[in-house]
């Protein structure tokens, strides 16, 4: 008997022809990997703004001496105002996009690296195929060519690398940007601009003896995610803001890949939030801590009117429980065998650390005042909801080397029945952490993100065995207007609401540990 020699393009004949029954039902799985899509403009599409941004290989100074080697975006202005876009000089991080509603956008992303990849445009609502889901993802020499309006309100928005298996580490390395979309009501209220206007980015990283940047793959750095002992503010080191004594509009976002920050100022001074994930809220509100966990963002009033010449005021994450650990089943040996792996870190998830300083340098009178007003977010309605009494659950659990969504780890073309979703619906789910008991063998927070339209959060439930560790970052959750990423802490499940509108096709939904997306806690949602 002669043994069939394996036969790849055989399997994969047959993969395809199982795939036409479903295809027939989805015909959007027709986009497969890779397909040749968008590598042209659309003649019918006439933009208002034109960009170039290129993903390449650079060496930035971050360290004292030698330069770290980074992958980067950089960029320029094809049509439209120069302000457009903004490169941070000798940074790793992108050019901050600034946009006004309403515009549209050409953007060829050019890849110069040696490596697949594709941009996402986080919190933006734009067409699928404009979403840079991970199968759109192109290699070196490629282009890719998005097409979209700006249907998005006023506000603090980013874009990221998104590629198969390899978000989390081209994130590290530095792929990464600021979006800042503006409109007319917002400009109306006369918020700080110009220098006023202060974007931070706030990230960790690890350095070798070379300065270059280190990223591990153990197994236990991807089931907690990575946590670096340097805190970067634009990529930087020991950032000093040197500023004014007046007011400013602080605009953060936490674009690490699974750290969560507390954050307070040092003297105790309380925090004044006026925005967070999809743009302003509708008043301003005031807390003595914020919680910022990856992907979200938040913006501050911040008034240093009454800060003396050369005063200093330190921007901290405190203290706080994440009620990280193994449930049961693991044998102590072999927790603290792997402990001990992690132990070289300094600034463990949760520890007390500096962000930034504020050294007030010069004096100025600042005009501005804090409106109390500062938008209209009409409430969501359950009981417009599709199904109000029957909300989709998105189950998280932790098992050995998986993430999961509702017991499934992420497959490309793989959307199940309870993932397809009617357009023009308003959704209801219910988050899932381990509020009916464990799922797995990890209670961990995870940073949940629903890509297209933001959501509102409608409710958190806490179970009591978790309220300890939950009442030590509850008063720093903000979870009034909209948001795209939501924290749920372990013991925890939240419920939101969620509109489909406009677009049909695939938009994922995942957390926003990267090392946990990659892992696997992913999936897509078919819009039809
Ligand atoms: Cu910020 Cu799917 O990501
Ligand atoms: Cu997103
Ligand atoms: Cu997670």
């Amino acid at each position: 008997m002669i043994n069939k020699p394996y036969n790849p393009d055989r399997r994969r004949l047959l993969k395809i022809a199982g795939m036409s029954a479903l295809t027939a039902v989805h015909p959007v799985l027709l986009f497969a990997k890779n397909a040749n899509v968008n590598r042209t403009p659309s003649a019918n599409f006439h933009p208002d703004i034109e960009i170039e941004l290129n993903l390449k290989t650079d060496n930035v100074p971050i360290l004292e001496g030698q330069k770290t080697h980074v992958w980067t975006v950089d960029g320029n202005v094809i049509k439209g105002p120069d302000s457009t876009l903004k490169i941070i000089n000798q940074s790793y991080l992108g050019p901050i996009l600034r946009f006004q509603q309403g515009q549209k956008v050409r953007i060829f992303l050019n890849n110069q690296l040696p490596a697949e990849s594709i941009l996402h445009w986080h919190g933006l609502h734009v067409p699928s195929a404009m979403d840079g889901n991970p199968m759109y993802a192109i290699n070196t020499g490629e282009t890719y060519v998005y097409e979209f309006e700006v249907l998005n309100r006023a506000g603090t928005y980013w874009y990221h690398a998104h590629t198969h298996g390899r978000t989390a580490k081209q994130v590290y390395s530095g792929l990464a940007g600021l979006l800042i979309v503006s409109d007319p009501s917002e400009q109306a209220l006369g918020l700080p601009t110009g220098s006023q206007d202060l974007p931070l980015v706030i990230q960790d990283r690890s350095f070798d003896g070379n300065n270059q940047l280190q990223y591990s793959n153990h197994m236990m750095q991807r089931m907690h995610g990575f946590i670096g002992d340097n805190i970067l503010v634009n990529g930087l080191p020991d950032f000093t803001l040197e500023a004014a004594s007046r007011p400013y509009r602080i605009r953060l976002l936490n674009g690490s890949n699974s750290r969560i920050y507390k954050l307070a100022w040092d003297d105790g001074s309380p925090l004044v939030v006026i925005g967070n994930d999809g743009g302003l809220l509708e008043k301003p509100t005031t807390r003595s801590f914020v919680m910022l966990a990856p992907a979200e963002r938040l913006e501050l009033w911040v008034d240093f009117s009454q800060k003396s010449l050369g005063s200093e005021i330190t921007l901290k994450s405190l203290e706080f429980s994440h009620g990280s650990g193994m449930m049961g089943g693991m044998g102590m040996g072999r927790m603290g065998r792997m402990g001990g792996m992690m132990s070289h870190n300094t600034l463990k998830q949760g520890s007390e650390f500096n962000v930034l300083k504020v050294r007030i340098s010069h004096r100025t009178k600042g005009k501005e005042t804090l409106p109390s007003k500062l938008s209209n977010i009409p409430k969501l309605s359950h009981n417009k909801a599709q199904n109000p009494n029957n909300p989709r659950p998105i189950r998280l659990s932790m098992r050995h080397m998986s993430a999961l969504l509702n017991g499934r780890s992420y497959k490309m073309n793989d959307i199940r029945a309870d993932e397809i979703i009617p357009i023009n619906t308003l959704q209801p789910f219910e988050i899932d952490n381990g509020f009916q008991g464990s799922h797995g063998m990890m209670n961990m927070p995870h940073p949940i993100h629903l890509h297209g339209e933001q959501f509102q959060i409608v409710k958190r439930e806490v179970s009591s065995r978790s309220s300890r560790a939950y009442s030590t970052v509850a008063d720093g959750l903000i979870d009034e207007g909209w948001k795209d990423t939501v924290l749920v802490m372990p013991g925890e499940k939240v419920t939101i609401l969620k509109p489909f509108n406009d677009f049909k096709g695939i938009f994922m939904y995942h957390c926003h540990n990267l090392e946990h997306e990659d892992m696997g806690m992913m999936r897509d949602f078919l819009i039809q």
